[in-house]
């Protein structure tokens, strides 16, 4: 393929393919549906009838040890769902296993980034979730209290999160690649009494220094009185006495065995921290039985997951797709995960591939900006590789462009996998849109139609139904099982954000459009979000990040359409009078932004100015720079701007 199609931005390729690709009986049979007709039949009865098909889904599905007495209730915009009912996560991903056949199956296979493999058994995971859950207790930690978990992608961190579930304690992980600061605010907003970090991780080739980072992070967080520290990496770390301990040495105290809980449907699971449209993440919260209902119906229904499986989903887990698809779903249904710790490119760039050659992964699930950047080493390196135990391609996180599609059916599917685009969110906890593997025709570009129990609708502002030629606000009919209950701490503004913006609708804050045969076809945020490489940041985060630097006057940050992360950053700074601009200023920001952020805020383009676009109200005029930004000029309308010479200046070149 050419190089042009991948920088095409995305957007515009969509609104012109029409390409549809059949399901491939012959290679590919889903094991529970037999085709359209009965996808169909099964989702108008899910929408028909909601509470007895989510009644039948979560029996049929889950274990509990006390049935539900009501389904569903609704009051103030905070949903409940099986009120009445107690079970346990960990008990749905471990222990009914281990009664089963599965037994010794392999429930978790790891490579390291230096190479090292480890492969733990669904006994053998389950007695380490045990033991570590004791070590919780141990440490003073009960029922509903909070913990962070900072860690590199290495078993523990699964078991870790695995045993708060078994005890009914609230994680919230915190992606590595997050600065410190990001770390301590998430920590202070939670409230976190422990902290489950690693002396550090590897990444392309260098020892990540993560306790480091964390103890820059504690020196704020009062609420954390011990810190668990799994030796990874082997390099020398401080450790403080009476608050550090080393996971080893704690683990020897306690035995594996350890009942899980019986915790009310409504406990909550998880906090995930995320962007918004303000500088302050959001932290949403998943609670028990709903969340774990919509992971494994979506693993099982569009992921097709069968016995022999291995599913290897690359995000982090700091991420709501490490969550729900590389430890949640797939261990609730019983199937082996992969998990791999390092840089997909690293020590060679067909990493990847060797991998899937070498552990026989048959699912693999990752984000266009991987398949892209990919794209660019070239068909060659795959092609070295026998990629035939692949057998279903899922992508998640940005809208994937239709050329990127094909090179992932053609060049890494052989054409015979099925592709499995699943837009969802971290407010929806697990896939809300996606072909149903196998069964559903798919089209380059569009995350096809909605899964069972879920009604996406799209909407004008003020609620009427968008023009189907048109698109509009992509938003959600009702509510449904595995949606976020909360922010935490603040639920006006979970109302505000999701349910008022357009009065009576779960409003996602994408625009999308749906074409003749119902397929939805997403056009990426309305809001002040921006989406680099699948990685979710508020504008308004950046921004305070930058005016936090002591020469930075003011900034406005907008998104650009990038060939390989999707959208790139672009921040507009004018500088404090006292500022002098020298060559390295530029650097000093984006290194200041990246200290308070973490390195996936590095802006691609710092642009200095002597001002920027406001409205006579004041308010900074985005879009405009938007525009600038991406085509290098501006011929949108400005009537409502202030002052037309700041124009001139912006179109200026900058030089520096
Ligand atoms: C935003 C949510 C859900 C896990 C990863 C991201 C965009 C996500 C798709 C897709 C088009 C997509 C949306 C959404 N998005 N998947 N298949 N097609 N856009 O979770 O960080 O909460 O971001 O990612 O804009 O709103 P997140």
């Amino acid at each position: 393929m050419s190089k042009s199609d991948t920088q095409k931005p995305s957007i515009e390729n969509l609104l012109h393919e029409n390409r549809k690709f059949k399901p491939q009986k012959k290679s590919f049979s889903h094991y529970f549906l037999q085709d359209m007709s009965h996808y169909l039949k099964l989702y108008k009865n899910s929408i028909k009838n909601p509470e007895s098909f989510w009644t039948r889904m979560a029996s049929e599905h889950l274990d509990f040890f006390k049935k539900w007495k009501k389904v569903f209730a609704w009051k103030d915009c905070k949903a409940q769902w099986f009120l009445g009912a107690t079970l346990n996560v960990s008990y749905n991903c471990l222990d009914r296993h281990v009664q089963s056949d599965r037994k010794n199956k392999a429930a978790l296979i790891w490579e390291g980034e230096p190479g090292e493999t480890r492969t733990l058994t669904y006994l053998q995971l389950s007695l380490e979730v045990a033991k570590c859950a004791n070590m919780l207790k141990g440490i003073g930690l009960h029922k509903g209290d909070k913990i962070a978990i900072y860690m590199p992608l290495i078993p523990e961190a699964v078991i870790a999160m695995l045993a708060c579930t078994r005890i009914g304690v609230v994680h919230t992980v915190v992606f590595g690649g997050f600065s410190s600061s990001s770390l301590r605010d998430r920590i202070l907003d939670s409230n976190c009494k422990a902290l489950i970090t690693a002396d550090g991780g590897f990444r392309k080739g260098s020892a990540v220094k993560m306790k480091e980072m964390a103890d820059e992070a504690l020196k704020e967080t009062p609420s954390i009185k011990n810190v668990i520290v799994v030796k990874r990496t082997h390099e020398k770390v401080k450790m403080f006495p009476k608050r550090d301990i080393w996971w080893h040495e704690l683990a020897e105290n306690y035995s594996d065995s350890c009942v899980a809980e019986q915790l009310a449907a409504e406990h909550p699971l998880f906090i995930l921290y995320t962007s918004g449209t303000t500088g302050k993440p959001k932290g949403l919260m998943h609670t028990t039985a709903g969340y774990l209902l919509g992971v494994t119906l979506t693993t099982k229904y569009l992921f097709d997951i069968k016995e022999t499986d291995i599913f290897w989903c690359t995000a982090d887990v700091g991420w709501v797709t490490g969550h729900s698809y590389l430890v949640y779903g797939p261990l609730s249904c019983g199937a082996t995960v992969f998990m791999y710790e390092g840089a997909p490119i690293y020590p060679e760039p067909d990493r990847f591939w060797k991998m899937i050659a070498k552990h026989k992964v048959t699912i693999l699930y990752t984000a266009p900006t991987a398949i892209r950047s990919f794209i660019r080493l070239g068909k060659e390196l795959p092609k070295k590789h026998d990629l035939s135990s692949l057998r279903l391609l899922g992508t998640v996180g940005e809208p994937i462009n239709p050329e990127a599609w094909i090179w992932y059916y053609e060049v890494i599917g052989n054409k015979k996998c099925p592709i499995v685009d699943t837009w969802w969110q971290t407010e929806t906890g697990a896939v809300m849109i996606a072909p149903f593997s196998g069964v559903t025709p798919t089209k380059p570009g569009s995350a096809t139609l909605p899964m069972f129990g879920i009604e996406p609708i799209i909407l004008n502002k003020d609620g009427t139904p968008a023009k189907k030629k048109d698109g509009g606000f992509l938003c959600i009919k009702k509510p449904w099982p595995y949606m976020a209950r909360t922010i935490y701490g603040d639920h006006e503004r979970y109302k505000k954000t999701y349910w008022q913006e357009i009065e009576g609708v779960y409003f996602t804050g994408d625009g999308a459009r749906q074409d003749k045969d119902g397929y939805f076809w997403i056009m990426g945020r309305v809001d002040d979000v921006i989406n680099v490489s699948g990685h979710r940041l508020g504008t308004m985060e950046i921004e305070s990040a930058a005016v936090e630097h002591p020469l930075v006057a003011e900034c406005a940050v907008v998104g650009r359409p990038d060939a390989i992360k999707g959208q790139g950053i672009v921040a507009f700074i004018t500088l404090k009078k006292s500022a002098n601009i020298n060559p390295m200023l530029k650097e000093e920001i984006a290194k200041f932004i990246i200290k308070q952020i973490g390195a996936l805020a590095r802006p691609d383009e710092i642009r200095f100015s002597d001002s920027l676009p406001k409205t006579r109200s004041g308010k900074i005029m985005r879009r405009l720079l938007r525009e600038l930004a991406t085509t290098g000029d501006i011929k949108g309308d400005t009537t409502t701007l202030e002052d037309f010479s700041v124009l001139e200046k912006l179109r200026e070149k900058d030089e520096d």
